[in-house]
């Protein structure tokens, strides 16, 4: 969600009006999301280096959130969503903690659509703290190192019972990935679209899940083998 400063500062205005408008953009995308049949949402809120920005944008940043639970919490509900977050939640305000464990509990039920919330979160320390379950596995005897796989490690990750997301958007212009499910989007198609995330509306919305639907997976295989699997001549 990259963008709400440059948007803010093109019109003038402080960056945390960018942010306002950046929250009105994820009410609307949660909606779109619902209405186009996506049944995983994650967004980017904070990343564990956002802490490094100025104290008074951290603390607003912190209040549009719990403002967001305090008022969202009723749609998402309504609209039967059921919201989880990925990061180290714990190191969150105690307020926002509280919010987000209630809304996380109201809406536990739902199976429908899931709205993951990416805050205090980064691949890397994500890394560390499955790295670190991983190891006290093994040190407690639950776990044979003997048995390491991809799947055995990946259910030590915060999105253990998540799927990996197969299309990744970023706003703003900006070609990077910046610590954001670096394991988990090892085969998701990125879209990049020039625009900051306040101007993020429906209709780019979809024009990216078209230009998703356009592309090719192949997931290591060639063209061709995709073709014959498709027509049914393929073996595997
Ligand atoms: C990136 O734009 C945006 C963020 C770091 C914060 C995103 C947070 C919200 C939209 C509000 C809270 C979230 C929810 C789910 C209610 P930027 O500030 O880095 O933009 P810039 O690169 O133009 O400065």
């Amino acid at each position: 969600m990259d963008g709400n400063g440059r948007w803010a500062k093109s019109r003038g205005l402080p960056r945390i009006e960018g942010h306002r408008r950046g929250v009105e953009t994820v009410r609307r995308t949660i909606e779109a999301a619902n209405d186009f049949g996506i049944e995983y949402l994650t967004l980017y809120a904070f990343s564990v280096e956002n802490w490094k920005r100025p104290e008074e944008e951290v603390g607003a940043l912190m209040n549009l959130l719990d403002h967001f639970l305090r008022k969202e919490t009723k749609t998402l509900i309504k609209n039967r969503v059921r919201l989880r977050t990925i990061g180290r939640t714990e190191d969150l305000p105690p307020k926002v903690r509280r919010e987000l464990d209630r809304t996380v509990a109201a809406t536990a039920e739902f199976t429908e659509h899931t709205l993951v919330l990416a805050l205090n979160y980064g691949s890397r320390t994500e890394v560390l703290d499955a790295a670190r379950a991983y190891a006290a596995g093994v040190a407690e005897g639950r776990i044979d190192p003997d048995d390491l796989s991809w799947e055995s490690f990946a259910r030590h990750l915060y999105t253990a019972d998540l799927p990996d997301p197969d299309l990744v958007i970023r706003t703003s212009g900006e070609t990077r990935v910046s610590n954001f499910l670096l394991l988990q989007a090892a085969y998701a198609e990125f879209v990049f679209l020039p625009i900051y995330w306040p101007d993020f509306g429906r209709e780019e919305f979809a024009e990216a899940l078209h230009e998703f639907n356009r592309r090719e997976r192949r997931f290591g295989r060639t063209g061709d083998q995709l073709v014959a699997v498709a027509s049914g001549s393929g073996t595997s």
